[in-house]
């Protein structure tokens, strides 16, 4: 077997791209994390346990077989990246040997953070310092790992120490030929920098861009998984949102599918899911099979409002700024595990609209909650 596979959000980050790395990764020998930093959030669960995993991708890391890879388009903090692994260690046996990272990532510095917190209060950032970060390096004035290697920095010897090696995408290039590799990506395609809601985006490539992006364009991937939330959707900052709701139904959604943000604890924002921009966002992202997940959280409506179309084309980014949703409404179901004709309708309707197969459904955060269609 020689698998390759990406798991890309294709919404506004936060569509549960954490679960299902997990669930696929006991199949792979790699998860490889090509893009963003600990901005992210991803949530799973182990032994009835939560976990939120920021730099690290969100691997099955109770099996030892599982290695990690932190590739060179991510931006890092050195310590609160020893931090993560360190806190994580106590529950994984190993696991600091079990995490290459690569020498040329940039690093996130404390000015980085201090600049992010005093500027980017618009966007709605979330505060890690992640956009100065990568501004740094495009102005080519910051540095990387491997210089704090060069100059034999005491948070480098703790890496060390706590078994992490560091090598390059080039010097692994072979070994992930030839071994199954899992990419998770981070954030959502609508969040991306050049083809998400500029500039109320991330600051690095969302798409499968983001795996070239840290080396490996001359990996070629079987399959890329789009994740959404199948029914609605979510965002967490300032920006365009043009199926957003309010009131009551949101606050229903908020509290039945716990949206607060991982990283931040805010309250996200909720909508009706926008299935024009999925499509943009399978199209743009490189989409090539879908999983909608959270099915659970709409169990018990009555019907489901569904964004179908727009009252104009999508060309690029910009429309979403004024793009007027049309929806249509779809049955409810009482429950999304019985896999009843309403979810088959929903996923009838996501595929007819996107062009874009949906392969897996996920209802819950348990090993058995998710099923191929
Ligand atoms: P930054 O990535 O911290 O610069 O934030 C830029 C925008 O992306 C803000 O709207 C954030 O809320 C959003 N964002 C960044 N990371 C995530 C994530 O993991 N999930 C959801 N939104 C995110
Ligand atoms: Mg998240």
């Amino acid at each position: 077997m020689n698998k390759k596979v990406a798991v890309l959000g294709t919404q506004f980050g936060d569509e549960a791209k954490g679960r299902i790395t997990h669930h696929l990764s006991p199949h792979y020998k790699y998860i490889i994390r090509t893009s963003g930093s600990n901005n992210c959030g991803h949530v799973v669960y182990m032994d009835d346990k939560k976990y939120a995993f920021h730099y690290l991708p969100s691997a099955d890391f109770r099996d030892n077989r599982i290695n990690a890879f932190l590739g060179a388009g991510m931006v890092a903090n050195p310590e609160t990246l020893l931090e993560e692994i360190l806190s994580f260690s106590k529950d994984f046996k190993d696991l600091g040997s079990r995490i290459i990272i690569d020498p040329n990532m940039f690093l996130v510095q404390d000015k980085h953070i201090e600049e992010d917190k005093l500027k980017n209060a618009h966007i709605g950032t979330t505060n890690k310092g992640v956009g100065p970060a990568f501004k740094s390096k495009v102005s080519r004035e910051s540095i990387r790992f491997q210089d704090l290697i060069d100059s034999k920095e005491e948070v480098i010897s703790k890496l060390l120490d706590a078994g992490v090696k560091f090598k390059t995408a080039y010097e692994m290039l072979g070994e992930f030929k030839s071994s199954d590799c899992l990419f998770e990506g981070a954030q959502g395609v609508l969040l991306d920098l050049n083809f998400g809601t500029y500039p109320y985006v991330t600051s690095c490539d969302c798409t499968i861009s983001s795996i070239g992006a840290s080396g490996f364009n001359s990996i070629k991937l079987n399959k890329v998984y789009g994740i959404a939330k199948g029914g609605y959707m979510t965002r967490v900052g300032n920006g365009p949102f043009p199926t957003e709701m309010f009131g009551a139904p949101a606050e229903r959604l908020i509290l039945d599918g716990k949206e607060f943000g991982s990283t931040t604890g805010r309250k996200r924002r909720v909508g009706y899911m926008d299935l024009p921009a999925l499509k943009y966002a399978c199209a743009m992202g490189g989409v090539t099979e879908l999983i909608l997940t959270k099915l659970d959280v709409l169990d018990n409506h009555e019907s489901i409002k569904i964004c179908v179309d727009y009252d104009k084309p999508i060309r690029g980014p910009k429309d979403f700024e004024t793009a007027k949703p049309i929806y249509e409404e779809i049955k409810g179901w009482k429950n999304a595990k019985d896999f009843s004709v309403a979810v088959i309708a929903l996923i009838d309707l996501v595929e007819k609209v996107t062009k874009c197969t949906v392969g897996k459904v996920s209802f819950g955060v348990g090993k058995d909650d998710i099923r191929d269609v």
